[in-house]
């Protein structure tokens, strides 16, 4: 076989799947259910977006945010619907990483296992350094002054020195991951109902000081406006396909991944829309600042009741879902990470699972290690805005994914299939592309300079090291 035929290999999807749940020294436990994998998706989807995202999004589109909010919603449906399929399918770990294993072939699988990272790795870091904001919002919504900006925020952020705060997120998210999947899916079904709890009590506060006027003019920057404002919004719709890195942890994998991944897709888009119907209804839409730094809706709670408490309840839920979403991303990236390895790309240590615990302890260490030192010490910059593009990449890839597979082996047994084949995976990639293109140029620039990166380490590490290529011509 030729280098370059090497590169363009696939593995076949019943290898992917036989070998799934198996690690060195032990196995995975199947032990969620489909109830626990929709709050799973729900957990990493629903966080810091929807608590601060209005307060840049609004000024784009005014008060028809709440289309913006739908139109991201139809963008990540038609990918979760391709997710779907394929998690149905190919049930494994390693999302669409080893769906692109089995259609487009080793370097683009790797590719997309590259830009996961930045979907859950980079993202985390992310999202992990802005908690001691959220921390300190709650504080002083008790009465008190906060923690020092050194330790709560990264350096590069106004008076950070090391973001303790967010390597201590980290830190209890590692702790009950390394307790087992079953029982970080139980603490983070309560964290969820707890953040869903606190957005309903938002809407609730928020209708008190509903007026009609200030839904109008309703899209006063136009069609432009909202297009804008729906690729912002589409970061807190990041994390519906989170479900589908919990493969081999599934009961009924092929039955209950597509359920949970669509299911928690219409879970968070409903809580968002109304979310943000009770947001522009109690705030003319001119006074959103982009440029305060507070949790924006704990600030509208606190203006549409005149009284301190309904923000320090807002501040907490966003407190708590913060640490949600550590926890489920977190996992997301070890599992991922666990099947490139059984594949040979990433080290053996990501795959060796304690066999008392049935979790891969080495690896959510290293990954706790990476993800607490990126948000502690790194200016993560446009790197952070990156996770976007890089997520948007794999879903293209997905519904890319789908119409191979389905030319390819129509042969194999779907749990799921995409309605209106192949209409829907092909405006899936479209609007994706669409999506990506309005994101800015440094953005681009840091995603680029990041596969780069990416490339360099596939040639001098997975090339050489894959099983694939390891075993016979096939
Ligand atoms: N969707 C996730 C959030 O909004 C990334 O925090």
């Amino acid at each position: 076989m030729t280098p370059a035929a090497r590169l363009f290999r696939t593995k076949p999807a019943e290898r992917l799947v036989a070998e799934g749940g198996a690690g060195e020294g032990g196995e995975l436990r199947r032990t969620m259910s489909l109830w626990q994998l929709t709050l799973f998706s729900v957990g990493a989807t629903l966080g810091t977006g929807i608590f601060v995202i209005l307060g840049q999004a609004v000024p784009k589109a005014g008060p028809a945010v709440v289309l913006s909010f739908v139109l991201a919603a139809v963008t990540a449906l038609l990918s979760a619907l391709s997710y779907a399929e394929l998690a149905g399918t190919i049930p494994v770990s390693g999302s669409s990483y080893s769906y692109a294993y089995a259609t487009l072939g080793e370097l683009v699988a790797w590719v997309c296992g590259w830009c996961l990272m930045l979907e859950y790795a980079v993202s985390v870091a992310a999202v992990a350094v802005g908690w001691g904001e959220y921390l300190n919002a709650f504080l002083r919504a008790l009465g008190g002054d906060g923690l020092p900006a050194a330790i709560t925020r990264s350096p590069g952020q106004d008076g950070g020195v090391v973001n303790l705060t967010a390597v201590v997120v980290v830190a209890l998210a590692t702790w009950l991951l390394l307790r087992g999947a079953s029982e970080s899916a139980r603490a983070n079904a309560l964290f969820v109902l707890v953040k869903v709890a606190v957005l309903l009590f938002f809407c609730v506060v928020a209708f008190t000081a509903f007026r009609s006027g200030n839904l109008a003019p309703f899209a006063p920057l136009g069609v432009a406006g909202v297009g804008a404002a729906a690729s912002q919004v589409f970061f807190s719709y990041i994390g519906f396909d989170a479900a589908s890195t919990a493969g081999e942890e599934a009961g009924d994998p092929r039955r209950d991944l597509p359920r949970a991944i669509i299911l928690s897709l219409a879970v968070v888009t409903a809580v968002y829309v109304l979310v943000a119907v009770a947001a522009v209804g109690a705030r003319p839409w001119t006074e959103f600042d982009p440029g305060a730094s507070e949790a924006s809706l704990s600030a509208i709670a606190v203006q549409a009741t005149g009284a301190a408490w309904p923000g320090l309840v807002v501040a907490a839920g966003a407190a708590v879902a913060i640490a949600s979403v550590v926890l489920t991303v977190m996992y997301g990236q070890t599992r991922i990470l666990f099947a490139m390895s059984r594949d040979g790309l990433v080290p053996r240590v990501f795959q060796r699972v304690d066999p008392r615990r049935q979790v891969p302890v080495a690896n959510t260490l290293i990954v706790a290690g990476f993800v607490s030192a990126l948000a502690g010490l790194v200016p993560l910059g446009q790197l952070a805005e990156a996770t976007s593009i890089g997520t948007l990449f794999a879903f293209a890839l997905v519904n890319v994914g789908v119409l191979v597979l389905r030319r390819r082996r129509p042969d194999l047994r779907r749990g799921f299939r995409v309605p209106l084949y192949p209409l829907t995976p092909v405006l899936g990639a479209a609007m994706c592309v669409l999506v990506m293109a309005g994101l800015s140029r440094p953005t681009w620039v840091a995603f680029g300079s990041w596969m780069l990166a990416g490339l360099a380490c596939y040639f001098l590490y997975g090339y050489r090291h894959s099983r694939l290529n390891a075993g016979p011509p096939g």
